[in-house]
C-alpha cells in the first residue's frame, strides 16, 4: 500500500512503540492500516460516519485477513474516545480535519486523560487558534515539523501529556527551521492572515501576527 506524502510522514514520525494506536477521523483508514502492517500495536479505527467504518471493515477483512484480533472499529465521535478503558502506551492520531475541530476534540480528550497519552496532529488550517487551545491543555511537544503535499503545507504536531517535552508556542518553533519549506510556509501564512480580516473583521487581531511571523523568517536558516 502506497501512502501519500502527508500520511507517510505521519507514519514515519512515530518511532516509539505503542500498545494502542487510534486512527481518528480515519475515513479510508489508510494510516491505521499502515501501522497494522508496520507495528505490533492494536489499531483502533474511528470515524463518525457508519458507511466509512463499514468500508474500512470490508477492506481490512480482505487485505489483512490474519490480523482480525489486532484491530477494532468504532462509529464514534472522537470526543468520546474510550482511552481510559485501555492500559499501556497510547497514541491518538487526528489528521485531515480542521484546526477548530481538532481543538474541540483535544479539549474533550484531555479532560478525561488517565495516564500519559501521546497525540499526533495534522490539522487543515487554523493552526494559530488550535495552538492557543493546545497551550491551555496539559501537553508538551515531542516533535513538530512541516510536510508538503499537492502544494499545500501542513504542520505536524507530535505531543504528549507526559512530563518530558518542550512548551507549546502559539506560532511553533522547529517548523521555522526547515529552510525553503519554512520560507514558503511563512509566505502562505502571511498571505492567509492578510486576507482574513477582509473576510471577517472579528479577526483583526491576526494583523499583529504578521509582524511576529516576519520576525520568524529572519530566524529561518536557508537550506
Ligand atoms: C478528510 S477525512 C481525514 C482522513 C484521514 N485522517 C487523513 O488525514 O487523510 C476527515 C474524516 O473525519 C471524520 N470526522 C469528522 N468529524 C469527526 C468526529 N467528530 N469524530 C470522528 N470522525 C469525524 C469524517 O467523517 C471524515 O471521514
Amino acid at each position: 500500500m502506497k501512502l501519500g506524502k502527508r500520511l507517510q510522514t505521519l507514519h514515519d514520525v512515530v518511532t516509539e512503540n505503542y500498545q494502542h494506536i487510534w486512527d481518528c477521523c480515519c475515513d479510508h483508514g489508510q494510516l491505521g492500516a499502515q501501522f497494522l502492517h508496520s507495528s505490533q500495536a492494536h489499531i483502533h479505527f474511528v470515524d463518525v460516519v457508519p458507511a466509512l467504518i463499514a468500508k474500512v471493515k470490508l477492506d481490512l477483512t480482505r487485505f489483512f485477513p490474519e490480523t482480525e484480533t489486532r484491530y477494532s472499529l468504532y462509529t464514534l465521535d472522537v470526543a468520546k474516545l474510550p482511552l481510559a478503558q485501555h492500559s499501556g502506551r497510547q497514541l491518538v492520531i487526528i489528521a485531515g480535519v480542521g484546526g477548530d475541530l481538532t481543538a474541540e476534540l483535544m479539549t474533550s480528550l484531555c479532560c478525561n486523560l488517565r495516564g500519559d497519552v501521546d497525540f499526533l496532529l495534522c490539522p487543515v488550517h487554523h493552526h494559530y487558534t488550535l495552538r492557543q487551545t493546545l497551550q491551555s491543555l496539559p501537553l508538551k511537544v515531542i516533535h513538530e515539523s512541516l510536510v508538503e503535499e499537492n502544494r499545500r503545507i501542513y504542520e505536524v504536531l507530535y505531543l504528549t501529556s507526559g512530563k518530558t517535552g518542550a512548551t507549546i508556542t502559539p506560532l511553533g518553533e522547529a517548523i521555522w527551521q526547515h529552510g525553503t519549506l519554512s520560507k514558503r510556509y511563512l509566505e502562505k501564512t502571511l498571505d492567509h492572515y492578510a486576507r482574513v480580516p477582509k473576510a471577517n473583521p472579528k479577526h483583526k487581531p491576526f494583523y499583529r501576527l504578521t509582524n511576529t511571523l516576519h520576525y520568524k523568517t529572519q530566524r529561518t536558516q536557508p537550506d
